[in-house]
């Protein structure tokens, strides 16, 4: 199954790094960052992990949870976990999928295809408690991903989900962000961007960011 932002995310049971889950119960009502990586005792892979344990308050604070994937077992979880703590200096307190059937991997489609060996990629799914998959990203194996991009992303959907607004490029929490073009009504947006607003053209109206 191919699996597209508004999908709902496959709901699994299997085991983890911390004991068995269903993920949706496991999920409650918070947001879900997925996400796999190739191989268990790889060089990238233990700084992304690590680097994901270092933001794990961050994302508790926007009522987000990390949950990461592998095709090894739960041993080799175990195991790798100990060489983290030891290299990084942090041990990672969220759960690692052990997936060696392939089975979620495949579900979540992380394994290319045609791809010379049967590893997930480096995929990343952000999950909303409505358990609807929000943004994908996609990473070869040898691009280690930045773990503050996926606290922007994630700062961006909940913005974007409270106020009729999108984020441009590079925008960063705090930054001035964009009206969305559907939004006309001129009482309407006096009521929702207090601060004003700057009329680049009809189309690209700049307002700083709403709290
Ligand atoms: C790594 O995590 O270092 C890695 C894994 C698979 C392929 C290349 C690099």
């Amino acid at each position: 199954m191919s699996l597209h932002i508004n999908s709902t995310a496959p709901d699994f049971a299997a085991d983890t790094s911390l004991g068995p889950i269903q993920f949706h119960d496991w999920a409650g009502k918070d947001w879900v960052i997925f996400f796999s990586h190739p191989r268990d005792f790889t060089p990238v892979c233990t700084t992304e992990l690590a680097a994901a344990e270092r933001l794990t308050g961050a994302f508790a604070a926007r009522g987000a949870k990390m949950l990461a994937i592998s095709v090894d077992s739960v041993d080799d979880h175990c195991r790798w976990l100990g060489d983290i703590e030891e290299t990084q200096g942090v041990r990672p307190s969220f759960p690692i999928v052990a997936d060696p059937d392939r089975a979620v991997s495949t579900l979540y489609d992380m394994i290319p295809p045609n791809a010379p060996n049967t590893f997930t990629v480096r995929s990343v799914f952000f999950i909303d408690p409505n358990r609807q998959v929000r943004a994908i990203i996609t990473y070869p194996a040898s691009t280690g991903r930045n773990f503050d991009e996926l606290l922007r992303v994630l700062d961006s959907l909940q913005l974007t989900d409270v106020h009729k607004v999108a984020t441009p490029a590079n925008w960063r929490h705090g930054d001035d962000v964009v009206i969305v073009p559907a939004l006309t009504d001129p009482d309407e947006m006096a009521r929702r961007f207090p601060k004003g607003w700057k009329v680049l053209k009809p189309w690209l109206r700049i307002t700083p960011q709403p709290v």
